[in-house]
Parts: structure tokens; C-alpha cells; sequence
């Protein structure tokens, strides 16, 4: 096998999230970290770019303890559905525990690799994605996917990290080891232009010096979104 192939890449991301799933204190430690601080303004705008109802049906891929669970409570209320959708058990088994303590009865979790998304429901209202795409091996697929389980009119929103540019261009090697190793993060993965490819539009918010970006791609009508019009 191949030593970058994408079950080699499969297995690096079980290997790393079994370690976060199992310690959700330190996750949430390093999220502050990883966000410089803005966790909450960067994901609860996120959440808002899907432009979600309250009753809608929202899917959150690599969802994994279910940081953006809170934001998607509080957009749909307790009638909707959200389904939270991770590679990683562990991760999962932590947002459950989660879920129990807050009575979150409208979130149900599945488990899967993201490349194939296997599960029953379409047409969602808005899928989104924080922190995913970037650790996801079959991304692009990935995309595809979430582009053919949203409704007509709905949004996939995606947030993501990218390196520094400019002056802590430095630090770059430095930030890449260590969260390359640490949360199989990939920053070489072009996100925005392959949602474009995939939707046929794509719009852009940069966050903490362009080291964050939210990307909302709207589902067209008709069978693909490869540039339908
Ligand atoms: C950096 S964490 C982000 C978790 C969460 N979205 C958040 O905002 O905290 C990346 C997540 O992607 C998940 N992941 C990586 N590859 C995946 C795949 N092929 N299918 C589904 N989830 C995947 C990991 O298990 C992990 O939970």
C-alpha cells in the first residue's frame, strides 16, 4: 500500500481522533488554540451562513464531539433534525455524551467515511462542514456528496484553516507539522475552487488574517451542480 494512500490516510485519521475522542477536555483546549481565541465568533458565523429555520434538517459532516452543536440547536430549535456525521467513533461517542447532558434529542449521529456519506436522508436544508474537508482523505468526493443530500436552494457552508500568508509565512512549516500530525490536517487541499466546481458558485469570508475562511456554495436546480445553470 502506498504509504499517502487514502486508506493509509484513513487509518491516520482514526489513529489521531481516537486520542481527541477520548480526551474532549484537551480537544476543547486546543480549539481555542487553533481558532486564536475566536472559536465562537468564527463557528456561530459559520452556522449563520446556512441560513438555517427553525424545524429545518441540517447535516454536519465530520462533526466529530459536535463543537457546532450548540449554534445548530439554537438555528433549527427542537423540532428540526440535525445529523452529525464523523469517521471517527470515538469523536462520536464523545458528542453523544454531550448530547445526553443537554437533552439534545434532535441530534442523531452516524458513523462513516464522508468519501461514500452513507445515510437515508436528503434533501437537507444546509449541510456544513468546520475543520472536515481539510482532515477528510476523499474530499472531493466528499463534496460531491453533500452537494447531492441538499435540497433545491440549500447551502453547504464550509470552515476551514489554511496557513499564514505575508510575514508569518515562517511560521508555516512549523503550524503544518504540527497539525498535520496531530489532526491529519492538509492545507494543501484547494476547498473554495472545488465547491465552485462541484456547485458552479462559490462565495468567501476570511477570519484571523486569512488563516480561516467560511465558503457557501447554494445547490442549483437540476440533476448536477457541475456549472448547471
Ligand atoms: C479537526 S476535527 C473537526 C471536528 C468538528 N467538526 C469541530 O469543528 O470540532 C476533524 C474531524 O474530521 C473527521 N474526519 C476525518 N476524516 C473523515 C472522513 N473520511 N469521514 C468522516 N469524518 C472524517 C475526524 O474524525 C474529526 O472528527
Amino acid at each position: 500500500m502506498p504509504q499517502n494512500s487514502p486508506n493509509k490516510k484513513l487509518e491516520n485519521v482514526k489513529t489521531v481522533y481516537t486520542f481527541w475522542g477520548r480526551c474532549p477536555l484537551l480537544y476543547r483546549a486546543q480549539d481555542q488554540i487553533t481558532f486564536l481565541g475566536r472559536a465562537k465568533i468564527i463557528r456561530s458565523r459559520a452556522i449563520k451562513m446556512i441560513g438555517l429555520k427553525k424545524g429545518n434538517k441540517v447535516l454536519e459532516v465530520a462533526c466529530g464531539s459536535g463543537r457546532n452543536f450548540p449554534y445548530l440547536v439554537e438555528a433549527i430549535g427542537r423540532n428540526g433534525l440535525i445529523l452529525g456525521f464523523d469517521y471517527s467513533q470515538e469523536m462520536l461517542d464523545s458528542a453523544e455524551k454531550w448530547c445526553e447532558r443537554n437533552d439534545w434529542e434532535t441530534i442523531k449521529l452516524v458513523h462513516g467515511d464522508a468519501a461514500f456519506l452513507n445515510i437515508n436522508e436528503t434533501n437537507f436544508d444546509g449541510v456544513v462542514s468546520v475543520l472536515g474537508m481539510s482532515a477528510i482523505p476523499g474530499w472531493k468526493d466528499a463534496l460531491q456528496r453533500c452537494h447531492d443530500v441538499l435540497r433545491p436552494g440549500g447551502k453547504l457552508v464550509v470552515c476551514d484553516a489554511r496557513l499564514f500568508s505575508g510575514l508569518l509565512k515562517i511560521l508555516n512549516p512549523l503550524v503544518k507539522a504540527i497539525y498535520s500530525t496531530l489532526a491529519a490536517w492538509d492545507p494543501s487541499k484547494n476547498i473554495p475552487e472545488t465547491m465552485n466546481e462541484v456547485f458552479g458558485n462559490v462565495k468567501l469570508e476570511k477570519f484571523n488574517g486569512g488563516t480561516f475562511f467560511i465558503a457557501v456554495s447554494v445547490k442549483k436546480s437540476g440533476k448536477s451542480g457541475k456549472n448547471t445553470g
